[in-house]
């Protein structure tokens, strides 16, 4: 008698597990794993990333049709297959979710729905709207199958990781040429009291990049902004100036306080 329950036991198991198997399965999965060996290292990417922990997978952002085997139907622009992605449409794709304040509530209700807002009004939008694809989207900051949240210490927008994410392309002297920008922001920086918090100290709250300029606003600080950006900080120091004689003479010339 145990052993027939036992069984039945063992019988309901395999049938439960075999229905989570048939819900999880994905035909993107499936045959996208099995085509070469670059192919699945990708998949293996995707399954590592934030998105998969949330449960969305390829077709979140490339659509198509996931319970489809037949590749025609699967990758079928009538069931809103886009294909990879241009670099001039990209962050529209991560907008899609990202900009949808009801649907970024399901996953969490604090989390913020104006990257993409902010991002048009940065200097990287503006001229990525006037068809400059050199400047960068959310994929060169973030990455795209292997996105990870901002606070994981392999995330390349973690702040150990930020200054060389950005490096990339402004430490790049024959890739930035042509802009007429320095490039010795990554070096500059690397030499500074604040990277030597952050990188020696392993102080999280010392400035790196995205500090002083914005995630998704990247824009220099212009010149009167400068003092605000470090008084958002050093705020004893702020108060200080803003109360000595230095305040109404440098508000006379013009300079910026820092
Ligand atoms: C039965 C196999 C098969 C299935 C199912 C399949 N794909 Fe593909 N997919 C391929 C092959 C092969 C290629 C590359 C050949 C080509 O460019 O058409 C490809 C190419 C792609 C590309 C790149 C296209 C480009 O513009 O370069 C993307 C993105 C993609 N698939 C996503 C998906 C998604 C999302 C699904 C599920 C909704 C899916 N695939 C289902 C076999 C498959
Ligand atoms: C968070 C969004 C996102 C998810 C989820 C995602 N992709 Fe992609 N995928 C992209 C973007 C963006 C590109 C274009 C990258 C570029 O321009 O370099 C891309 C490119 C591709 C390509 C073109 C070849 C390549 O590697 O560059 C294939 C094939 C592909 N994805 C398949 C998949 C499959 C299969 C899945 C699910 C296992 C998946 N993607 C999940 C955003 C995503
Ligand atoms: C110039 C680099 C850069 C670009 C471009 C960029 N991001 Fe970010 N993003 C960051 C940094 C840096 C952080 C925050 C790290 C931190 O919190 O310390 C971040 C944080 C985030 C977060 C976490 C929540 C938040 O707002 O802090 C989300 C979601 C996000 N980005 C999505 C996007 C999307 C979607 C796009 C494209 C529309 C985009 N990002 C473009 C650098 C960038
Ligand atoms: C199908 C909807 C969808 C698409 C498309 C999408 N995301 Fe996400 N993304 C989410 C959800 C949901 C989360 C989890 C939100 C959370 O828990 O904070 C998330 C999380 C993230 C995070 C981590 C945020 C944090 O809290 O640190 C980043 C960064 C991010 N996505 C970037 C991107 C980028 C870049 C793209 C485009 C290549 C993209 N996403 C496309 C839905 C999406
Ligand atoms: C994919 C390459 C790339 C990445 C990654 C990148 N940028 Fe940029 N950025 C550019 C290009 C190209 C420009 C346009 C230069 C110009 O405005 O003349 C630019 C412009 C800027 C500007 C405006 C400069 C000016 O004076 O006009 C700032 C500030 C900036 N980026 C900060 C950042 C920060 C901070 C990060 C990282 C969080 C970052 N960028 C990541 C390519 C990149
Ligand atoms: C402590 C604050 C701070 C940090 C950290 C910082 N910046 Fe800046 N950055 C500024 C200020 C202030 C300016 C404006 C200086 C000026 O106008 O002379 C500026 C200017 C720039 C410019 C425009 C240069 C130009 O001449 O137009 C770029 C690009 C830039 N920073 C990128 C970066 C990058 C990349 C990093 C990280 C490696 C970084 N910044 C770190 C404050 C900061
Ligand atoms: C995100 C916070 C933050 C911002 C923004 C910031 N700082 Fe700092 N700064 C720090 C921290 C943390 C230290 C470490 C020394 C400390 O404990 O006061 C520091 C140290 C310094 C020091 C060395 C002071 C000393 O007592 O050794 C100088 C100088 C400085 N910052 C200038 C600036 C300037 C100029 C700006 C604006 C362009 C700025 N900081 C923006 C957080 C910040």
């Amino acid at each position: 008698m145990k052993s027939i329950l036992k069984s039945f036991i063992i019988l309901l198991i395999a049938f439960f597990y075999a229905q989570a198997q048939e819900n999880v399965e994905s035909s993107c999965i499936t045959c996208h794993v099995e085509l070469d060996s670059a192919s699945a290292i990708q998949v293996q990417l995707v399954s590592e990333s934030v998105h998969n922990d949330k449960g969305l997978s390829c077709q979140g952002c490339h659509g198509g049709d996931p319970a489809e085997d037949d590749p025609d139907l699967a990758m079928s622009p009538k069931k809103g297959f886009i294909g990879a992605p241009k670099k001039s449409q990209v962050s529209k794709v991560c907008a899609k979710c990202h900009s949808d304040v009801d649907f970024m509530r399901n996953y969490d209700p604090n989390v913020s729905t104006d990257q993409y807002t902010r991002y048009q009004s940065s200097q990287h939008g503006l001229l990525l709207a006037q068809g400059d694809v050199k400047v960068a989207t959310c994929i060169d900051c973030h990455g795209f199958h292997d996105v990870k949240k901002a606070d994981n210490p392999t995330s390349s927008v973690f702040p150990r990781n930020i200054a060389d994410t950005c490096g990339k392309c402004h430490a790049d002297e024959a890739y930035m040429s042509g802009y007429g920008i320095p490039t010795d922001q990554l070096s500059e920086y690397k030499k500074s009291i604040h990277a030597e918090m952050l990188y020696e100290k392993g102080d999280l709250s010392a400035p790196t990049c995205n500090d002083c300029h914005g995630n998704h606003s990247a824009t220099p600080p212009n010149v009167e902004a400068v003092g605000h950006v470090c008084g958002t900080c050093h705020y004893m120091q702020s108060e200080f100036f803003a109360s000595s004689p230095h305040k109404t003479v440098f508000d006379e010339m013009g300079i910026a306080e820092c």
